[in-house]
C-alpha cells in the first residue's frame, strides 16, 4: 500500500433523520474514514446517535462541525431546502461535501458550490445513490456496448403510499433519483424539451403525483411518473430499444429482464423480383429469449460512501459531481 492509500479521513455528518442513519452506518464501516461527529437539531436524533456509536461526538448546532478544523470531509443528510446553504458553509470552510439528493433546488446554486469547491480544491458530490446501483450499471453497461441497439423510449414509475413531505413536492422527492439514472444511461445529454403534469391532493401547492415527459434528441423519450399516493410500491424502469428491450425492477429478485423482443421491416419481394419494396409494408414481430442476468449485489450506499472517500484520497473524477447534479437540477427546474 501506497503512503498515499493509508491516508484517513475525518468525517462528520448533519442530519440523521429517516436517511441519515443509513449513511452514518457506511461511513462507520469504511476503512478510510473516522467518523468524528453528528449534528442534528432534534435532541431524539442526537439520543440514537450516543446510544448507537457511542465514539461519535454528537452536536445541536452544524456550525460547530463545519468550523471543526479537525474536520476533512461532511455529508449532508438533511430537507433539501437545507443543503444550498449547509453545503455552501462547508466548502467555505474547506471541507469537502456529500450532499444527499437534489444537491440543491437552483441550478445557480450548484454552480456556487461548485465554484467555491473548485477554487478551494475540494469534492463536491451529490448522493444520487443509484448510481452505485449494480443493476443500473448493469443497464449502462448494456447500453454502452450496443446490445439494445438506438435507444427508443425509456419510462419509469417510482411510487407508493410514501412519505409525505413539505418542504418538497413529489417531484423533486422523487425524480431526482430517475432523471439521474437515464441521465447517466443516455451520456449525460441535453435534453430538448420537459414538461410535466402534476397534482396537489393531499398538500394545496405540493404535488402528490408527477408525470414528467422528457424528449432528448435522436427522437428519444422518457417518461417519468412518481407519486407518494399510490398503493403498491414500484420502482421499475423499462428501456426499448431497436434492438433488445430491458425492464430494471429494483423490487424485483431478478432486478434485470433483458427482452429480445421488437419489431422489424420485413423484406417483401416486389413485382420486378427486388426486395424491400417500399409500397408494401410488413412487419415481423420478434420474440426470442428473456435473459434474467446474474447481478452480484453491492450495497449502493456503502459503494456511494467509498466513492466518495476515493476522490478526496486519489483525486479521482466523481460519477455525481457537481455537474451531474447541475444537470438533474436543471431538468427538474426547466419544468
Ligand atoms: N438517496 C436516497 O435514496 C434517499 C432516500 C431518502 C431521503 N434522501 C434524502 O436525504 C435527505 C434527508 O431526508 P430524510 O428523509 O432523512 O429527512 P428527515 O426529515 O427524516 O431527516 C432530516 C434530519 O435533519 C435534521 N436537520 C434539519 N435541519 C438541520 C440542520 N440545519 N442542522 C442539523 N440537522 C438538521 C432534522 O432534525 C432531521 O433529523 C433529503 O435530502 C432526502 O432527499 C435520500
Amino acid at each position: 500500500m501506497t503512503e498515499q492509500n493509508d491516508q484517513v479521513i475525518r468525517v462528520a455528518q448533519i442530519g440523521v433523520g429517516y436517511w441519515g442513519p443509513n449513511l452514518l452506518r457506511n461511513l462507520m464501516v469504511n476503512p478510510q474514514l473516522i467518523v468524528k461527529a453528528v449534528a442534528d437539531l432534534e435532541e431524539d436524533r442526537r439520543v440514537f446517535v450516543k446510544t448507537n456509536y457511542p465514539t461519535v461526538t454528537v452536536e445541536s448546532d452544524p456550525e460547530a462541525i463545519i468550523e471543526d478544523p479537525d474536520v476533512d470531509a461532511v455529508v449532508i443528510a438533511t430537507p433539501v431546502s437545507t443543503h444550498y446553504d449547509l453545503a455552501m458553509r462547508c466548502v467555505e470552510s474547506g471541507k469537502h461535501v456529500l450532499v444527499e439528493k437534489p444537491m440543491a433546488t437552483q441550478v445557480s446554486q450548484i454552480e456556487d458550490i461548485a465554484r467555491v469547491a473548485n477554487n478551494n480544491n475540494l469534492v463536491a458530490m451529490v448522493g444520487h445513490t443509484f448510481l452505485f446501483n449494480q443493476a443500473v450499471r448493469y443497464v449502462k453497461d448494456l447500453i454502452d456496448r450496443g446490445e439494445l441497439g438506438d435507444i427508443r423510449y425509456i419510462y419509469s414509475q417510482r411510487v407508493n403510499l410514501g412519505r409525505i413531505r413539505n418542504d418538497v413536492d413529489a417531484m423533486w422527492n422523487l425524480a431526482p433519483h430517475d432523471v439521474s439514472i437515464i441521465q447517466y444511461w443516455l451520456g449525460d445529454i441535453e435534453p430538448l424539451s420537459i414538461n410535466r403534469i402534476g397534482m396537489d391532493y393531499v398538500q394545496e401547492g405540493i404535488n402528490d403525483v408527477v408525470f414528467l415527459n422528457v424528449i432528448y434528441p435522436n427522437d428519444v423519450m422518457a417518461h417519468i411518473h412518481v407519486s407518494w399516493l399510490d398503493p403498491q410500491k414500484v420502482r421499475k424502469i423499462t428501456v426499448v430499444g431497436s434492438k433488445k428491450m430491458v425492464i430494471y425492477d429494483d423490487m424485483a429478485e431478478n432486478k434485470i429482464a433483458i427482452f429480445d423482443k421488437g419489431i422489424d421491416p420485413l423484406a417483401v419481394l416486389g413485382s420486378n423480383m427486388d426486395f424491400d419494396d417500399p409500397s408494401v409494408t410488413q412487419f415481423n414481430h420478434r420474440s426470442g429469449d428473456v435473459v434474467f442476468p446474474q447481478i452480484s449485489w453491492k450495497e449502493p450506499l456503502k459503494e456511494e460512501i467509498a466513492h466518495f472517500a476515493s476522490c478526496i484520497i486519489h483525486e479521482e473524477k466523481c460519477i455525481t459531481d457537481t455537474q451531474h447534479a447541475l444537470r438533474v437540477v436543471d431538468i427538474l427546474s426547466r419544468t
